[in-house]
C-alpha cells in the first residue's frame, strides 16, 4: 500500500485530486493531507472522505520545517504530490511577499525533508520514491494571439510574481533532479476549472455573480485567452505521470480547448439561463446587461496555450472532458452547494471583494 502525502489537499485542485484517488483506488492507498488551511483552503471539500481509515489530515505549513520533517518521520512516505501554494495572479500583484514565502521556500523545505528520508547513504534514492511537482503554463509567459503554443522546451518567461515564484520553485525542483538525481517530475498546467474552485479565480466568480445579479467584471478588452481544463482531468493526468512518467521530466498537461474572457463569460450565461428552471428567481437576474468592462490587470499575459503532446505519447493522456460539459457539471456543483458558496465568500473574501474591484 503506498503513501501518498499531499500538500494544499484543502484546495481546489487538491481536494479534487484526493476524490479522484479514493474513487480510483479506494482503500489500496493511503493519503496524508498536510495544509495550512490558508484562506483558500476548506476542510468542507473533504468531508466525504474524512472518517476514511486511510485518510488523514495534517494541519501545518509547509513553510514549517519541523512540521514537514516529523510527517517524514512518523511516516513512510512513497510519494509526494505537492500542490500547497498562493496560486492567486491578482492577490501575487497586490502582495507578492507571501507568494515567495510559501511557494519558493516552502518548496524548498519539503524539497529537503523527502530527499533526507529518501536519500541512502550512496547518495542515490530508495526505489518507487517520487516527488511531483505540480505547476502551472504561466511559467512560460504569454503567447501572441495568432499562434504558437507551450511545449516543455519553451523557455520561462513569467509576468506576475505568482508565476515568477511558480517558475522558481520549479528551478529548484529542477536543480534537485539535476544535482541530486533526486526522483521528480514537474507537471505544468493550464487554466483548471470544476467543483469546489474558490471564487476569487474567473468562472466561480462569473457564476456566483450572475446568479445574484451583480457586476461581472472584465478586465481590459476581455480577449485574453486561456486554455481551460476541467479539473478532474487534471487529477487524472497527475495519477498517469505518477505511474509512468519518466523520471526527471517534465510533462505539460492541458490543451485544446482556448476560449477569450468574454467568450467565457457569454458561455457561461446562456448555461445558466438554459439550466436554471422557469420560475427559478435567479433566471431574470442573469443577463448581459451584468458585464461590465473594468481596467486591465497590471501585466496581464494575452494567451496561454498548451501542447500536450508529449504527455499524450508517452503516458496516453489527453483531455476527456469537453467544455461544454465540463461547464455544465460545474454549473450543477455550484446549484447543489450553495451553502459552501456562502460561506467562502463571507467575511474575509467579502473584504477583499469590496477591495479590489470597486464596482
Ligand atoms: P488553491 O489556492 O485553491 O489551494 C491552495 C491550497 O494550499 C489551500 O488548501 C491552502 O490552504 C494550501 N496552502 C497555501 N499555503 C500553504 C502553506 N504555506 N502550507 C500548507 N498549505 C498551504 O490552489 P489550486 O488552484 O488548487 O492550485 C493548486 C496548485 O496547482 C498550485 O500549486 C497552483 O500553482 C497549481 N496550478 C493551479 C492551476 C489552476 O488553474 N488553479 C493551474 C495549474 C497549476
Ligand atoms: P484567473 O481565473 O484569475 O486565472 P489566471 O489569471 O491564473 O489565468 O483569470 C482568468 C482570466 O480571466 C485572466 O485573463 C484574468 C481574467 N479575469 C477577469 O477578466 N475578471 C476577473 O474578475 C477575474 C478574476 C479574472
Amino acid at each position: 500500500m503506498k503513501t501518498y502525502l499531499v500538500t494544499g489537499g484543502a484546495g481546489f485542485i487538491g481536494s479534487n485530486f484526493i476524490h479522484y484517488m479514493f474513487q480510483k483506488y479506494e482503500n489500496d492507498i493511503h493519503i496524508i493531507n498536510l495544509d495550512k488551511l490558508t484562506y483558500a483552503g476548506n476542510l468542507e471539500n473533504l468531508k466525504s472522505v474524512e472518517n476514511r481509515k486511510n485518510y488523514t489530515f495534517v494541519r501545518a505549513d509547509i513553510c514549517d520545517r519541523e512540521a514537514v520533517n516529523k510527517v517524514f518521520a512518523e511516516n513512510e512516505i512513497d510519494r509526494v504530490v505537492h500542490f500547497a501554494a498562493e496560486s492567486h495572479v491578482d492577490r501575487s500583484i497586490r502582495d507578492p511577499e507571501i507568494f515567495v514565502k510559501t511557494n519558493v521556500l516552502g518548496t524548498l523545505v519539503l524539497l529537503n525533508a523527502a530527499k533526507a528520508a529518501w536519500e541512502l547513504p550512496d547518495g542515490t534514492f530508495s526505489e518507487g520514491k517520487k516527488f511531483l511537482h505540480v505547476s502551472t503554463d504561466e511559467v512560460y509567459g504569454s503567447l501572441e494571439e495568432d499562434g504558437g503554443y507551450f511545449y516543455e522546451t519553451t523557455p520561462y518567461d513569467p509576468h506576475s510574481p505568482y508565476s515568477a515564484s511558480k517558475a522558481s520553485s520549479d528551478m529548484l525542483v529542477k536543480s534537485y533532479m539535476d544535482t541530486y538525481r533526486f526522483p521528480a517530475n514537474i507537471t505544468n498546467c493550464s487554466n483548471n476549472y470544476g467543483p469546489y474552485q474558490f471564487p476569487e479565480k474567473l468562472i466561480p466568480l462569473i457564476i456566483n455573480n450572475a446568479l445574484q445579479g451583480k457586476k461581472l467584471p472584465v478586465y481590459g478588452d476581455g480577449k485574453n485567452v486561456r486554455d481551460w481544463l476541467y479539473v478532474e482531468d487534471h487529477a487524472k493526468g497527475i495519477d498517469l505521470v505518477m505511474e509512468k512518467g519518466r523520471l526527471f521530466e517534465t510533462y505539460n498537461i492541458g490543451g485544446h480547448n482556448e476560449k477569450q474572457n468574454i467568450e467565457i463569460i457569454h458561455i457561461i450565461l446562456d448555461t445558466l439561463r438554459d439550466m436554471l428552471p422557469d420560475g427559478d428567481p435567479r433566471k431574470k437576474l442573469v443577463s448581459d446587461d451584468l458585464i461590465t468592462y473594468v481596467e486591465d490587470r497590471k501585466g496581464h499575459d494575452r494567451r496561454y496555450a498548451i501542447a500536450p503532446d508529449k504527455i499524450k505519447k508517452e503516458v496516453g493522456w489527453y483531455p476527456e472532458t469537453a467544455f461544454e460539459d465540463g461547464i455544465r457539471k460545474t454549473i450543477q456543483w455550484f446549484f447543489e452547494h450553495e451553502e459552501w458558496m456562502k460561506n467562502v465568500t463571507s467575511g474575509n473574501y467579502q473584504k477583499y471583494y469590496e477591495e479590489m474591484y470597486q464596482i
